[in-house]
């Protein structure tokens, strides 16, 4: 069997880039080694941002998978249980939305099959070759493409399919984790942050009624370390404030935050994109965000090809991805740090403390500052 793209992974990115080819008349299948129900039901990002929202408009699917509230051009923080609104003087209209990881991944799969793409769950795919590019599937089958696109997350089988000499792994520890949890309760507003000197928090609603919420804790914090009872006393000494409802804890699980990015992104036929290639931390809002920017970029690379007979956006691709990724990644370590160090002195010292301080502060004083963290939430520099 040939397919010109072979797209590896069914998460945000291989749909995604799987729905861009669709549109532009591109052949490709995507390849998923979970079931439907599993990856539909997927909890994690939560924000599309002003940019990602345009690579859909811009190939006349924003109505069809891009969903939920639309983002405000602020960010709510409670800054030592105290209200504290961070206006965002943005040039332009923010174009994002509040839109769950899984609302966007459901509504991709059925624009894709609905349009008459070829999607295969179950299929987990082993990579025999990335410069004559062929996949092998569980079965045994063999999918010969043009290209294959790496999509499959940070456990794939593509990245890891890349020799170990042509391929560099850069990765930043940042220190703390996060215990993530997802509750049965629903937001008071969209997005709180809390700054609080036993460490940072904050509560991100998942459709209207439920919440997943983040505690800073020590690296090597387990589950058990955190009761229920825990969690929410934690949270309101955090926030300042009490809870309004308690609703049942469904996951607890703690996250170490780091980054990570991959380079290069291209090696023969295979193009990584998303988790396969990096890595930011939540606090950033950007994971979701940049495997979107890179499966838009891909898509007009690949129709510059096929169309043109021009491989120049292609090969360029590595490096224009590249230059952006560690912009985000730029972006991402300057915030976590700030809202993390902001709060708490322990994990990085005094010195650090005020310093994150004075970063969180400019944010409210200088116009420039200010315009700054609203073109990275936007996505737009
Ligand atoms: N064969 C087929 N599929 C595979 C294989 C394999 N060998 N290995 C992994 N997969 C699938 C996984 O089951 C998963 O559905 O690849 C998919 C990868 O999806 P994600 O991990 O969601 O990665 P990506 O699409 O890059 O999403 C990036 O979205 O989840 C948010 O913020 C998060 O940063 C992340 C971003």
């Amino acid at each position: 069997e040939h397919k010109p793209v072979v797209i590896v992974g069914a998460g945000v990115s291989g749909l995604a880039l799987g729905n861009f080819l669709l549109r532009e008349g591109i052949d490709c299948v995507v390849l998923e080694r979970r079931d439907r129900d599993h990856v539909e039901r997927r909890q994690r990002a939560g924000v599309i941002d002003t940019r990602a929202t345009r690579a859909f408009r811009k190939r006349g699917l924003e109505d069809r998978v891009v969903g939920g509230a639309p983002v405000q051009a602020g960010l709510g923080f409670r800054l030592d249980g105290r209200d504290r609104w961070l206006e965002l003087a943005v040039e332009e209209q923010l174009e994002g939305r509040f839109c769950p990881q899984q609302v966007l991944v459901r509504n991709l799969i059925t624009v894709f099959e609905q349009d008459g793409g070829d999607l295969r769950f179950g299929a987990e795919v082993a990579v025999e070759d990335i410069d004559r590019p062929r996949v092998r599937l569980g079965d045994g089958s063999i999918i010969e493409g043009d290209f294959i696109a790496g999509c499959d997350g940070s456990h794939g089988a593509t990245r890891a399919a890349v020799p170990e000499d042509r391929i560099t792994h850069h990765s930043h520890e940042y220190g703390y984790a996060w215990l993530v949890v997802l509750a049965e309760v629903p937001a008071v507003r969209p997005t709180l942050l809390a700054i609080h000197q036993r460490g940072f928090a904050a509560q991100f609603g998942r459709g209207p009624t439920a919440s997943r919420f983040y505690l800073q804790c020590p690296l090597g914090d387990t589950a058990e370390d955190w009761p229920d009872e825990r969690i929410w006393s934690e949270l309101e000494t955090r926030f300042g404030e009490p809870i309004a409802t308690r609703g049942p804890i469904v996951e607890k699980q703690p996250m170490p935050l780091r980054g990570e990015v991959l380079s290069p992104m291209s090696h023969g036929g295979l193009h990584l994109l998303g988790d396969a290639a990096h890595i930011v931390p939540p606090a950033s809002a950007k994971g979701m965000n940049l495997a979107l920017y890179d499966a838009d970029a891909l898509a007009d690379a690949l129709v510059h090809y096929y169309r043109k007979d021009d491989p120049s956006l292609l090969d360029a691709y590595s490096d224009t991805r590249l230059r952006e990724v560690w912009n985000y990644q730029a972006f991402a370590t300057w915030f976590t740090d700030t809202v993390h160090d902001a709060g708490d002195a322990t994990y990085r010292g005094e010195f650090r403390h005020r310093v994150a301080r004075a970063d969180f502060e400019r944010l409210f004083i200088s116009g420039t500052a200010n315009r700054l963290l609203g073109e990275f939430i936007a996505g737009l520099n």
